[in-house]
């Protein structure tokens, strides 16, 4: 049986990147025959100094949107990476199996380091990142575009580990859906959708009112001319229109584009608003009702799962390694 891992940072609120890029992936892989784990990531957050009450309200947050969006809890394991140390202890022996180098030419740490100054948590995150992934010999992981570089590092770890001291670990592959990989802002198309954007106009939150999401989707940014069109090169505000009601509604970039071929941009820009709204509106009524105490015991019985299985990984590691 195959075995999922994938994990979100519990950053701010939930946004229609993170569902459509990564979490929708993951309630169907949910619902197939496989082992998922499905992980909040603080002790990555923390590579931006967040505060400690926001912090604690984003777990909460992030867990309650994970087990309100569809995932089948019967067959995944959700838990907070904090609460299974055996990530860092895991995170410190694959440090042994990657370069400086390789580290610092990843993107996300050449963007970041200007933004937080330099420190060693934002250079060695890829590092944990594998830990995460590997501790439970993940075959595949579901994320968006914006983590390949960070996927392809693990799986050159993996392979150096296996190479060194046996195969312990599959070499794991990133899974993605047709469309929605990768959201742009709905203001800036020209960068990703992200939790933290300057301009909050252009990220659409898993729980923004009704009006909130048709006055976003208003404000779009697209082009000048008048045809619905995927063209990411001159046509990007439109493309990410296209992408975003694609991925929504399981369709290809193609028939999207047919469908709305005759369609004038304000109308189109209702169009994708309407999808957004009926695809957010049960996800945000359902974590509206989901209680402190409900989040609680679910993370409670699934840790001891997650435990279980890293456990096993790290005595297998220990015994290859000669530290056991
Ligand atoms: P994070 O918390 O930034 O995002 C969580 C997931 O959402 C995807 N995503 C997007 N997809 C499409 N368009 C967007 N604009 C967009 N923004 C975010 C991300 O690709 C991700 O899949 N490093 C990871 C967290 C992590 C992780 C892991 C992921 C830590 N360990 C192990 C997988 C496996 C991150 O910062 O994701």
């Amino acid at each position: 049986m195959k075995t999922v891992f994938s994990g979100i940072q519990p950053s701010g609120l939930v946004h229609l990147g993170n569902l459509l890029g990564a979490i929708n992936n993951w309630v169907k892989l949910s619902n197939d025959e496989s082992k998922n784990y499905f992980c909040i990531v603080d002790l990555h957050s923390l590579t931006a100094m967040p505060d400690k009450t926001s912090l604690k309200t984003s777990i909460r947050d992030t867990l309650k949107v994970l087990m309100a969006s569809g995932i089948n809890m019967k067959n995944s394991v959700i838990y907070v990476q904090s609460d299974l140390k055996e990530h860092a202890y895991l995170s410190w022996i694959l440090s042994n199996f990657c370069q400086v180098g390789e580290l610092q030419r990843m993107t996300q740490f050449k963007e970041k380091s200007n933004s937080f100054g330099t420190h060693s948590g934002l250079l060695t995150y890829p590092i944990l990142m594998a830990a995460d992934i590997l501790i439970h010999k993940a075959n595949e992981v579901p994320v968006g575009d914006d983590q390949t570089q960070h996927l392809e590092l693990t799986r050159n770890i993996a392979d150096r580990f296996n190479n060194n001291y046996g195969d312990i670990f599959p070499i794991p592959e990133k899974t993605s859906g047709k469309s929605g990989a990768r959201l742009m802002s709905l203001r800036h198309p020209e960068n990703k959708m992200s939790k933290s954007s300057d301009d909050i106009n252009g990220t659409i939150y898993f729980n923004d009112s009704k009006d909130s999401i048709i006055k976003k989707f208003k404000s779009s940014v697209t082009d000048s001319q008048n045809e619905i069109k995927y063209d990411l090169e001159s046509k990007p505000g439109i493309s990410n229109l296209i992408e975003i009601y694609s991925a929504i509604n399981a369709t290809e970039l193609k028939e999207t584009e047919k469908q709305f071929q005759d369609f004038r941009y304000g109308d189109f820009k209702l169009a994708v608003a309407e999808t957004v709204i009926n695809y957010l509106e049960p996800i945000a009524e359902k974590f509206e009702e989901i209680s402190d105490s409900e989040v609680d015991s679910a993370v409670e019985n699934n840790l001891k799962l997650a435990k279980v299985s890293a456990e096993l990984t790290i005595s297998e590691i220990e015994t290859a390694l000669g530290i056991d």
